[in-house]
């Protein structure tokens, strides 16, 4: 294939889900095109791979070599042979490819690429949690920072938070941080009694079931997949609660539906629309980008993957001791299958 045909074919693929996109985010598709075939270049001379989430933008998931959950990257770092991963998510994602995959040098393209969630527990506030609850095997989810991971018995992300609560041995659980994920593991694992810490995600804990439900009177027949970070009221409305590329799935386990709304960040849409291009994918909250909207995920650009590569930066460490500990826990969850 020349090098036009790759540079237009990756400008239509940026381009699919243009409506979806929130105009103060849309880039012109060629020249975005042409920074990934440079991107592209960069990488294979530093044998670098580049990992992205489903909340990066269109184009930083066209530029990828994998695109996916949390859980998934998680596993596509652990294996990869490259020398070099540069990871398009956020700061906690990059850190689990570090813990991982040791011998890597994992680079995140802005350090501003944080986790409101993560930072919602400290390692002083788990340490009191669990002083009160010393019975408890902590759960915490991926969303953490490596210190807390280091603290907690077993991670989980939200692709398989129900099988790693049911794989315990005890039935007393303390799950971190993310209140809406744990409410909503709770209601699956009834017969083990679980204390859910207070933290929550502010991009997803800000949608209503009120709004949902005014989008779904607009579409009727429309089936609702959600985040499990949304609220209770959400989830309970939803056909679907699953992780990011779990929802992808869903998708194709309605083949009669026609229109989807989307309870999570609105990124998703680009790998839903690309798999799915005959459905309708609509923001839940019928506010395009306005509400569900992650700022950490959007810090990322072509141009700070350029110059990563370019520049070498910014490489994530973590500290040996906390790293061999939070690598328990994150190898103990992977040997967990997803939920479903
Ligand atoms: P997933 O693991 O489902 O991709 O979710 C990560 C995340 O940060 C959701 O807000
Ligand atoms: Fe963190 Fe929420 Fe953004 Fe996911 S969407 S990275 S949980 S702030």
């Amino acid at each position: 294939m020349s090098a036009e045909t790759l540079v237009d074919e990756l400008a239509t693929r940026i381009a699919a889900d243009r409506d979806s996109v929130p105009a103060h985010w849309r880039v012109e598709p060629q020249a975005a095109a042409r920074a990934i075939r440079e991107i592209h270049d960069l990488a294979r001379a530093r044998n670098a791979i580049l990992l992205a989430h489903n909340y990066q933008l269109p184009e930083v998931q066209e530029a990828a070599d994998f695109v996916g959950d949390s859980l998934g990257l998680a596993l596509e770092a652990r294996k990869t042979t490259a020398d070099v991963i540069v990871f398009c998510g956020v700061h906690f994602m990059a850190e689990s490819a570090s813990i991982l995959n040791p011998g890597k040098r994992v680079l995140l393209p802005n350090l501003s690429a944080g986790c409101a969630l993560a930072d919602s527990i400290t390692p002083e506030s788990l340490l009191q949690w669990k002083a009160r609850y010393p019975d408890h095997a902590v759960v915490t989810y991926i969303n953490s920072s490596a210190e807390v991971k280091a603290l907690s018995d077993i991670c989980c992300t939200s692709a398989n938070a129900v099988s790693v609560v049911r794989s315990l041995p005890t039935d007393k659980i303390l799950f971190t941080p993310d209140r809406n994920l744990g409410n909503w593991v709770a209601k699956q694992v009834p017969e083990k009694e679980i204390v859910v810490y207070d933290g929550a995600c502010p991009t997803h804990d800000v949608l209503r079931g009120a709004s949902v439900e005014k989008t779904r009177a607009e579409h009727p027949d429309a089936v609702i997949i959600a985040h499990p970070e949304c609220r209770e009221d959400i989830l309970a409305i939803a056909d679907e609660v699953c992780s990011t590329s779990g929802m992808i799935a869903a998708v194709g386990r309605h083949p009669e539906a026609r229109t989807f709304l989307i309870a999570t960040e609105w990124a998703l849409i680009h790998q839903l629309k690309t798999r799915y291009p005959d459905r309708t994918f609509i923001p839940a909250d019928g506010c395009i980008g306005c509400r569900l909207h992650c700022p950490y995920m959007k810090a990322i650009d072509l141009g700070m993957v350029r110059r990563a590569l370019v520049e070498d930066v910014f490489e994530i460490t973590v500290d040996p001791e906390d790293a061999a500990l939070a690598r328990r826990a994150l190898e103990r969850m992977m040997a967990v299958p997803r939920d479903r």
